[in-house]
């Protein structure tokens, strides 16, 4: 990961994208949570260690309004050492639906939170978003690959040039389809959740044939603890690493 970062850190002034990196963990089977939501916790102290390392690396952790009303999640940056520095929070939510009193938002952290809603969405809830010192990035259509282009790159307008995409399964599908995406960590626990409604890491509708499905190269196998973390990246990435320089 630090080499590839740094040699990101080479071109990172000619894109206009954040470096994006994915990071999920999930069972042998592929889940990221049971049938009935529950997801707390399918990797080891080990693998969750690595995980704050990576928060540590990037300037914002994006994830799904899904994943925030189900899991409540903080997501600050948690070193064992008491170290490391917030990224900004970064929640894809474009009816604004997240609620007022969600305890990510009332966090003591210096760090950013910031909601990408749809440019149309509720302006008395944008306001009351604002008051609570959230920076809420308005767009035509977040959920178009335009959309959700349009908002790397306002990210990268304010400062964000590398974002860690932590969930749900929706939006890695989104970031994968779109081939918006430079680095992958899969966390692959020792066990098997298995239910058809049970929650995949990577979801959407998905690709329609193994031709059209994204092509990945592994470059590093890491055992921590009673898991595997897999890094991956893309097979042939567009040049540079990413399009959008
Ligand atoms: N094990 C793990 O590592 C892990 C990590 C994270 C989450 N999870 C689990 O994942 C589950 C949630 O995943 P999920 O797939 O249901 O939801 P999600 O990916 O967290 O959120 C999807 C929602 O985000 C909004 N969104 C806005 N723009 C989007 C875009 N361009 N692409 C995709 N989504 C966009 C949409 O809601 P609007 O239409 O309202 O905007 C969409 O329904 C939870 O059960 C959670 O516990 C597990």
């Amino acid at each position: 990961m630090r080499k590839i970062m740094k040699q990101y850190a080479n071109i990172k002034t000619a894109r206009t994208l954040p470096f994006v990196t994915l990071s999920f963990a999930m069972s042998i089977d592929g889940k990221i949570a049971t049938r009935t939501g529950d997801s707390k916790y399918i990797s080891g102290p080990q693998s969750m260690a690595f995980v704050h390392r990576l928060r540590d690396r990037h300037d914002g952790i994006l994830v799904g309004i899904n994943t925030v009303l189900a899991d409540h999640p903080r997501l600050t940056t948690r070193l064992a050492n008491g170290k490391g520095h917030d990224a900004a929070r970064i929640i894809l939510d474009s009816q604004l639906r997240i609620p007022l009193d969600e305890p990510l938002l009332h966090l003591v952290s210096t760090a950013w939170t910031i909601v990408i809603c749809r440019k149309d969405a509720d302006p008395v809830r944008k306001v009351a978003l604002e008051r609570l010192g959230v920076v809420v990035i308005g767009i035509p259509d977040p959920h178009s690959p335009e959309g959700l282009r349009e908002a790397l790159i306002r990210l990268k307008g304010i400062g964000i040039r590398s974002i860690l995409v932590e969930g749900g399964g929706t939006v890695h599908f989104s970031f994968i389809e779109q081939r918006l995406f430079d680095l992958v960590f899969v966390t692959v626990a020792p066990i098997v959740i298995g239910g058809e409604t049970a929650k995949p890491a990577v979801g959407g509708r998905g690709f329609a044939t193994i031709a059209e499905a994204a092509q990945l190269r592994f470059v590093r196998r890491i055992t921590a603890g009673a898991d595997l973390i897999l890094e991956a990246v893309p097979a042939n990435p567009v040049e540079p690493t990413l399009e959008g320089a």
